[in-house]
């Protein structure tokens, strides 16, 4: 089904081209691109870039008909700069205008956070501020938290710290494990990412905190007798 999520024709009255980094299986991707697919979704999905080769977030990419680009980081050693400057050309050869990190895996560099500035959004496998970088799961468990979730956010200089555009949480139901957890979470990513994405682009997340984007599937307060 080659081509099976590019948009036939589109509503939308602006339509942005964004490009989404990953490192792996791109999940996260595919819930970007079938929203992009709908006509009145304000961004098409014209880019995938990967740093690693293997990524099955490519085979999606191409699945989907859209042109992916791995740009392994291995031959550029401990130059991380050089890697995201070409990286960077990719990225404007196909006339990016923002840029989602979908799963990257590497860190960043001021030169890429640099040039993306508040055009860059990443999203994350917790609540932040709580539990930045990685095993976000494990740590959630072990600090015995009763909510936990996902957030989407501006990326800047320090890892997962930009202003946070919307968040979605889950509870933490006795018995669940890292995996159990990560796959509630990974649920409210994909509807998450889209939501958000769609409402920064339609000038909702222009300001971040009070302008927030929130999904909660936690049930409400129950209704008054
Ligand atoms: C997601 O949990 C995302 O929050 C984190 O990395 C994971 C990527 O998953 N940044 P996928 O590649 O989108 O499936």
């Amino acid at each position: 089904m080659r081509g099976a999520l590019r948009p036939a024709g589109r509503l939308a009255e602006v339509t942005r081209r964004v490009g989404v980094l990953i490192s792996g299986r791109g999940s996260n991707l595919f819930a970007l691109a079938k929203a992009a697919a709908d006509a009145d979704f304000p961004a098409d999905i014209v880019v995938v870039l990967s740093n690693e080769p293997s990524a099955a977030g490519l085979t999606l990419a191409n699945h989907a008909g859209i042109p992916s680009v791995c740009i392994d980081h291995r031959p550029f050693k401990r130059n991380r700069e050089a890697h995201e400057r070409a990286m960077h050309d990719v990225l404007l050869s196909h006339r990016v205008e923002l840029l989602c990190l979908a799963g990257y895996m590497r860190l960043l560099t001021p030169y890429l956070v640099g040039a993306w500035q508040g055009r860059m959004l990443n999203i994350h496998p917790s609540l932040l501020p709580s539990f930045p970088g990685l095993h976000t799961h494990e740590r959630a468990l072990a600090a015995g938290v009763r909510i936990h979730g996902c957030t989407v956010h501006l990326v800047t200089d320090i890892m997962d710290e930009g202003p946070i555009l919307g968040q979605a949480a889950v509870p933490v139901l006795h018995g669940d494990t890292a995996e159990t957890l990560a796959a509630r979470v990974l649920a409210q990513e994909h509807r998450l990412y889209p939501a958000v994405l769609k409402a920064f682009l339609e000038g909702a997340g222009r300001a971040p905190g009070a302008g927030a984007h929130l999904i909660n599937p936690l049930p409400g307060p129950p209704a008054a007798p």
